[in-house]
């Protein structure tokens, strides 16, 4: 199969979180002890994504430029486009058409938090075709995601953006595998009654065609979104307490990237450079190294 590559989507205004996304955006903000972008972006080199593109506001684009660089430092590639308006998840597909190619795509929204393992992923993957899959998790309140309904060979029934009746307790999160061609699919969309290109029509056609499938995680998947102050203060407990708990790091693209294979032990320390002596961020890389016996 081609080679996945993946869409990074971080831009939006943030306005529930005004005044704290006034000058930067949301997924610029802290989550615990790293910006937001640091957890998806970690999730989406261990799901095996090594060509990432990065789409935010004009405004916002050079900040995630300056904080990522072009990933070369972490034996990855980053790229960067802008989304002039947010006028839609699935405008993300149509702006990263060129980079996406004739390649399969993970999307993903950069204000997620998964934790856990994430064999499920690479399973969809390998079964993903020329289809979509989608990814369901459990929810009290479905009704504030799309919600999707599916059979027991996990066809998709139906999706439906924020439902006020919603047919299952089954929410979406803001993480979606295409197979090659779904930057075609996009173009075919209209804007919705708010004005966006939707990620859940974009899904529609895919359950219209029969090609839709839906992936439930398993209670063992920590599964976060962070558009509240209520959310983000969650999302930074959570992080406090694994990390506090076990001693190792959540959402650190480094160690990600040196456990995929991609970067070197020479490499981790020469990332160590940008880290000031007895920061936690570079004593934690430097425990990596040494319990590898590269210390
Ligand atoms: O978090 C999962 C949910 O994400 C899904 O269950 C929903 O089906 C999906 O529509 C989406 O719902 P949200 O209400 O969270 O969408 P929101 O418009 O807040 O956008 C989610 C993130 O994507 C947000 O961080 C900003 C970014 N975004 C959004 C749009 C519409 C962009 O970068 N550009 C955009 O045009």
């Amino acid at each position: 199969m081609a080679e996945l590559k993946g869409i990074l989507l971080a831009g939006g205004k943030g306005t529930r979180l005004y005044p704290m996304t006034r000058v930067a955006s949301k997924q610029l903000q802290p989550i615990y002890d790293k910006p937001m972008v640091y957890y998806p972006l970690t999730t989406m080199l261990l799901a095996g994504v090594r060509d990432v593109l990065i789409i935010s506001s004009p405004e916002d684009t050079p900040r995630f430029q300056d904080l990522l660089g072009d990933g070369s430092q972490w034996g990855i590639r980053l790229s960067y486009q802008v989304q002039p308006e947010p006028r839609g998840i699935a405008q993300a597909l149509v702006i990263g058409e060129e980079f996406i190619g004739e390649h399969p795509v993970f999307l993903m929204l950069g204000d997620n938090l998964i934790y856990g393992r994430l064999d499920f992923l690479r399973t969809a993957v390998q079964d993903l075709g020329d289809g979509a899959t989608v990814f369901a998790y459990r929810v009290r309140n479905p009704s504030e995601f799309g919600v999707v309904e599916f059979d027991a060979s996990y066809q998709v029934l139906s999706i439906e953006e924020k439902p006020k009746a919603p047919k299952s307790d089954w929410a979406v999160p803001g993480l979606y595998l295409y197979g090659p061609g779904a930057a075609k699919k996009a173009h075919q969309l209209a804007p919705s009654g708010r004005g966006e290109y939707e990620i859940t029509d974009l899904n529609r056609l895919y359950l219209k065609e029969g090609k839709l499938r839906a992936m439930p995680m398993g209670r063992g998947i920590a599964w976060l979104d962070t558009g509240t102050p209520q959310s983000l203060l969650e999302a930074s407990n959570f992080v406090h307490s694994v990390e506090t708990r076990q001693g190792l790091l959540v959402g650190s693209p480094e160690e990600a990237a040196y456990r995929m294979g991609w970067l070197s032990a020479d490499g981790v320390r020469a990332c160590l450079k940008d880290l000031p002596v007895g920061n936690d961020y570079r004593s934690y890389l430097e425990r990596i190294l040494a319990e590898a016996g590269q210390g």
